[in-house]
């Protein structure tokens, strides 16, 4: 796919028929994204969840009410912040999706990083963050530390799914929220980082 020549209506419509992976079989939406394209954050979760597959949006089931408070608690706002997933299709019963369907799904993903241009990315999760951060990531000892990838910071942390079963990662994960805000501004005000 010829990423550089990308612009957003060729995206959407490449998006909206795509039969490039098997997790097209059992779609009902394409689930592309949820917020402005010119966001200077961007997260990536995973993929999408039945009530995302439903409704066409990104982090609208139960993880993602609780991620909408725990981004107000470290200073964010909802509607601020880009987010999109690895894949764009919901894997059947929430399954990861295997490496060739994300393979397949990723310069998809390639296009939004190239035309949001966030300063900061964050990943959500162990499979958000294999993709984007570092292919043997290991969650726990790494959330939270940052690394210069191109034009870009990223910044994984927990999925916020794992929060529901493990409240005991909220705190870190705030912590990791608030470290991506405070990036950003350091970053806006030239400071080093
Ligand atoms: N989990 C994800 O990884 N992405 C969503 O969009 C919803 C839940
Ligand atoms: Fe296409 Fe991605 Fe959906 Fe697979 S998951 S069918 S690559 S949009």
């Amino acid at each position: 796919m010829p990423i550089l020549r990308f612009d957003w209506n060729t995206l959407y419509n490449e998006l909206s028929g795509c039969l490039k992976c098997r997790l097209c079989e059992q779609r009902t939406n394409v689930v592309v994204s949820d917020g402005p394209p010119n966001a200077e954050i961007m997260f990536i979760g995973e993929g999408p969840g039945r009530e995302e597959d439903e409704q066409g949006v990104p982090f609208v089931g139960a993880a993602g009410r609780l991620f909408n408070i725990l981004l107000e608690e470290a200073g964010l706002k909802r509607e601020d912040v880009y987010i999109c997933n690895i894949v764009k299709c919901r894997p059947p019963q929430n399954r990861d999706p295997f490496p060739d369907e994300a393979e397949a799904c990723l310069p998809y993903l390639r296009a939004q990083i190239a035309l949001v241009r966030p300063k900061v990315i964050v990943c959500l999760g162990r499979i958000a963050a294999k993709y984007v951060y570092d292919n043997d990531i290991q969650i726990s000892k790494q959330r939270g530390q940052v690394k210069k990838k191109g034009l870009f910071y990223v910044i994984p942390t927990y999925h916020p799914a794992a929060l529901l079963r493990r409240q005991e990662y909220t705190n870190d994960f705030v912590y990791d929220l608030c470290s991506a805000r405070k990036l950003l501004e350091r970053i806006k005000n030239g400071e080093e980082v």
